[in-house]
C-alpha cells in the first residue's frame, strides 16, 4: 500500500464530526498501512452509534484505542512505547480504558492484557462489530478479548465516519485478508482469508463521497488484484461457485471499469498490486479512462530468483520486467514505485546486487523499503535463520535507498517542462501562499494559490523541481471539473 511516512509508522490524533448527544470521549491512533486508518474510521463509525465522540485531548478520553501494526518488530516497539505514555496519563485519569486493535491484537491475543497492565480490551481486525458488547464488559470492570477472524466480514454495510479528512482524499477498503503466504509477511496471520466486498456497496460508498464533494478515492486491499465477487465468500472456494455465479462473477479490472463509469470525474487509485495477480485486463482498463490515475504500487521485495521464491513470491524477476515492459507499453507515462526487503534469509551479496540492478532496471518513481524482520510464526521463521548480521542489513538498505533517492530524482524531472492536471489538496506545508496537489503519476506539486481552491483540478505548468517534489504555475482549470 502506498504508506506512510517513518518507516510505515504513522500515529495521528483523529477528530470525528462530533455529534451532539454522544457524551463519552474516544481517542484513537492508528499504526502501520493505510487499511488500517481506514479499519480506525470503520471503528469511529461503529462507537459514534455507542455515544462517543472523538477528541484529539488524550487527557480528556474516556475510552484510548490504539489500532496497531505488527508488519515489522519496530513497528510493535513503537506501540508498546505509546501504551507507556498512556499509563502515565491513565494515573492522572484513573477511569480512562485502553483498548488494542488490528494486527498486533490479532498476533498476540489475550497474551497482551499479561504482557501489558494497562490494557484492558484486545481486539481483532475482523471483530470490531463486536466492540458495543466488549466496551460493556470493560465498563463492568472486566477484561474483554474477540480476536476471533471471519470468513464473510468486510464491514461493506458500516459507513466509515471521515476522520482527519482533507474533505478531497478517501480510502475505500475492497478486499479484506490475504492469501499469498509471502514466507516473511504476518498479514495473513492477523488479518485472516482473503474475501471481497461487494461491488454494489463499494460503488454506493463511491457515490456518496462524490456527493459529499471528494474528488480522489484509494481502492485498499492488501492485494487488489485479486479481488473477485461471486456473491460472497471466500476467493479460495471460488471453484466451488455456481456456473451463475462464476458467469457474473466482478474481477478487480471490471470493478476498476465500475468504479470509472459511475463517477467519471472521481480520479481513482488503488494499493496494493502483487505482481503475480495483475492482469493485462487492469493495465488496459486503467489506459481506457482517464479518472484512473498512472499510478501503480507493486512491490518487488527482491531482485534475486532465488530469494523471490525462497519469499514465495509466485513470479520471477522476468517475469516482472515483463509486466513493467507491458505496463509501459499501454501507459508510457505510468509511474511505477515499490517495497523492497534488503537482508532476507540466506541473502547473498549476489542476490544484493540483483536487487540493484532490476532497480537501475525500472528506475522507480518511490519506493518503501525495509530490513529484513523476522516475525514470529511466519513460514520463514519457522524455516529460514535470520542469517544476514543486522549491520550487512543496515549497509544493503542505504545501498537501495541511495539508488532510489538518484532514481526518484531522475524521474521527477521528467515532469519538468509539462503541463499536467493536479487535483488540490490542501496548503503547501512551505508556504500559505502555495497550494499542494498531486499529478496522475501521484507526485507532489506545489504552486501558487491565486484564485484556486481545495479540491480544483487545475492545469499546472512544472517549471522546476526538488528531489521529490514539482514546482510550477497554474495555467487554467482543467475540463476535469
Ligand atoms: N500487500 C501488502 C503488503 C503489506 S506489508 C500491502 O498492501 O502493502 C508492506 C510491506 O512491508 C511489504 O511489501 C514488505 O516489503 C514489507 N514487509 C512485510 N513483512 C516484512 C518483514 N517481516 N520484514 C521487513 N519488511 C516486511
Ligand atoms: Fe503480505 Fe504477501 Fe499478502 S506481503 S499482505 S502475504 S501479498
Amino acid at each position: 500500500m502506498e504508506k506512510t511516512i517513518d518507516e510505515n509508522i504513522q500515529g495521528t490524533a483523529l477528530q470525528l464530526e462530533n455529534t451532539s448527544k454522544n457524551k463519552r470521549k474516544l481517542y484513537i491512533e492508528s499504526y502501520g498501512c493505510q487499511m488500517n486508518f481506514s479499519d480506525s474510521e470503520i471503528v469511529a463509525s461503529i462507537l459514534a452509534n455507542e455515544g462517543f465522540n472523538t477528541t484529539q485531548e488524550l487527557n480528556e478520553a474516556d475510552l484510548v484505542l490504539v489500532n496497531t501494526c505488527s508488519i515489522r518488530e519496530k513497528a510493535e516497539q513503537t506501540v508498546r512505547k505509546r501504551l507507556e505514555k498512556f499509563n502515565a496519563v491513565k494515573k492522572v485519569n484513573p477511569n480512562m480504558k485502553v483498548g488494542v486493535l488490528g494486527c498486533m491484537a490479532e498476533r498476540l491475543k489475550s497474551k497482551f492484557l499479561e504482557e501489558e497492565k494497562i490494557v484492558d480490551m484486545v481486539v481483532g481486525p475482523d471483530a470490531y462489530k463486536d466492540l458495543p458488547n466488549l466496551i460493556q464488559e470493560i465498563d463492568q470492570g472486566r477484561d474483554a478479548v474477540n480476536v476471533i477472524l471471519s470468513k464473510d466480514e468486510t464491514y461493506g454495510d458500516v459507513a466509515p465516519v471521515r476522520l482527519n479528512s482533507n474533505g478531497v482524499t478517501a480510502f475505500v477498503s475492497i478486499t479484506r485478508g490475504c492469501d499469498n503466504m509471502c514466507t516473511f509477511c504476518v498479514v495473513p496471520f492477523t488479518r485472516g482469508r482473503e474475501r471481497s466486498r461487494n461491488p454494489h456497496s463499494i460503488i454506493a460508498e463511491v457515490n456518496d463521497l462524490w456527493d459529499r464533494g471528494f474528488k480522489e478515492i484509494t481502492l485498499l486491499g492488501q492485494n487488489v488484484d485479486s479481488y473477485l465477487w461471486y456473491g460472497g465468500g471466500l476467493k479460495k472456494d471460488f471453484d466451488k461457485a455456481s456456473e451463475i455465479q462464476k458467469a457474473t462473477a466482478v474481477n478487480f479490472s471490471k470493478l476498476l471499469e465500475l468504479t470509472a463509469l459511475a463517477q467519471p470525474k472521481m480520479r481513482i487509485r488503488f494499493s496494493t498490486s502483487n505482481p503475480q495477480d495483475m492482469t493485462l485486463d487492469v493495465i488496459e482498463t486503467m489506459a481506457k479512462f482517464h479518472n484512473i490515475c498512472n499510478y501503480i504500487h507493486l512491490p518487488i521485495q527482491s531482485g534475486s530468483n532465488r530469494i523471490l521464491k525462497a519469499m514465495n513470491r509466485l513470479h520471477t524477476r522476468e517475469e516482472y520486467f515483463e509486466l513493467i515492459d507491458n505496463i509501459k507499453k499501454i501507459i508510457p507515462d505510468c509511474a511505477i514505485s515499490q517495497d523492497i526487503i534488503a537482508g532476507f534469509p540466506t541473502e547473498t551479496e549476489e542476490d544484493h546486487q540483483d536487487t540493484l540492478s532490476l532497480m537501475e532496471h525500472v528506475k522507480y518513481e518511490y519506493g518503501f523499503m525495509f530490513a529484513y524482520s523476522e516475525r514470529p510464526g511466519t513460514p520463514a521463521a519457522k524455516k529460514l535463520p535470520d542469517d544476514v548480521p543486522e549491520t550487512v542489513k543496515k549497509r544493503r538498505l542505504q545501498e537501495i535507498i541511495a539508488v532510489q533517492r538518484k532514481h526518484a530524482a531522475y524521474r521527477t524531472g521528467q515532469h519538468v517542462g509539462k503541463i499536467e492536471e493536479v487535483l488540490i489538496e490542501g496548503a503547501s506545508k512551505k508556504s500559505k501562499d502555495e497550494w499542494m496537489g498531486r499529478n496522475s503519476q501521484n507526485i507532489v506539486v506545489v504552486f501558487p494559490k491565486e484564485n484556486y481552491t481545495v479540491g480544483d483540478f487545475v492545469n499546472v505548468k512544472v517549471n522546476d523541481c526538488t528531489s521529490g517534489t514539482l514546482i510550477g504555475e497554474a495555467v487554467g482549470y482543467s475540463n476535469n471539473n
